[in-house]
């Protein structure tokens, strides 16, 4: 056994003697951080890889407002993790110092969660008005939502919510009251909600629903009775008709 071990360690002392000591890196050095974009849940958590080309670093460190976990070493890298990830996005820097010089590589760590569900409720016409009531369930960050209401392709009215910076997923209502007019009553109703996470755009749509009538609203009875009048307008017009052809045809 000796005598194998023995030219190894001469083998490294001579290496020893060629490099130098301390070891320093031929030329500038380079620090690399993976993945240096990542999106995770609300919540989640990510492990980063930085990686350098220093043979023996001073130090090395991962510079957040994140919280840390875990951390795995091999030769040239370090792997940390972080927890808990509830800012929209967050900055990573992994600082390394060699030789006296310092180097940094920076990732962008995003939290988002499209909504599970944006659900209008289907409105009642009352009196001349009707309530637009849209739920959006378990969306973030809510401070980049907007909810629009639309009647066929129009907008009929929209909001940012951005005073809400809460760091929780969150269920959305909004709720907008709405002057009927002449074509409400057949026109679908939607509801958008929509991440605008710079640049980057989630959007998710309610099913459509109709405007219905309440059955004794003045309007609903208002409208009602101008199409029965409509229809007695008709009736009449077609029974006129009719009694001429009748005439016509008994004079022949
Ligand atoms: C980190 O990156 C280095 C260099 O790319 C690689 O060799 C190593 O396996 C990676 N470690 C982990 C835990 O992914
Ligand atoms: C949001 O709504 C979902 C489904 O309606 C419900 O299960 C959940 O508890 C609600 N979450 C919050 C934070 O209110």
């Amino acid at each position: 056994m000796g005598s194998v071990l023995l030219p190894v360690s001469l083998l490294l002392a001579a290496t020893c003697l060629v490099s130098g000591s301390p070891p320093t890196p031929s030329g500038p050095f380079w620090v690399h951080i993976n993945p240096e974009v990542k999106a995770v849940r609300p919540g989640g958590s990510v492990w980063l890889n930085c990686s350098h080309s220093c043979p023996l670093p001073e130090s090395s460190s991962l510079r957040t407002q994140l919280q840390q976990g875990g951390m795995l070493r091999g030769p040239g890298w370090i792997s940390y993790q972080l927890l808990d990830v509830r800012a929209w996005s967050s900055n990573v820097r992994c600082v390394v110092t060699c030789a006296g010089e310092t180097r940094e590589a920076t990732a962008t760590i995003t939290a988002y969660k499209r909504p599970d569900s944006v659900i209008m409720e289907a409105p009642v016409l009352v009196g001349h008005k009707y309530t637009l009531r849209c739920y959006v369930t378990h969306v973030f960050p809510v401070g980049f939502l907007v909810v629009t209401f639309k009647r066929g392709s129009r907008v009929i009215y929209f909001e940012s919510l951005e005073r809400f910076t809460g760091p929780n997923l969150a269920n959305v209502t909004l709720t907008y009251v709405v002057r009927a007019g002449p074509n409400d009553l057949w026109q679908p109703l939607t509801c958008h909600a929509r991440l605008n996470l710079d640049g980057l755009v989630v959007h998710s749509s309610s099913a459509p629903v109709m405007l219905t009538v309440q059955a004794l609203s003045p309007v609903a009875k208002a409208l009602a009775s101008t199409s029965i009048a409509a229809l007695v307008g008709i009736l009449l017009a077609v029974g006129v008709a009719y009694v001429r052809k009748c005439l016509e045809m008994q004079s022949q």
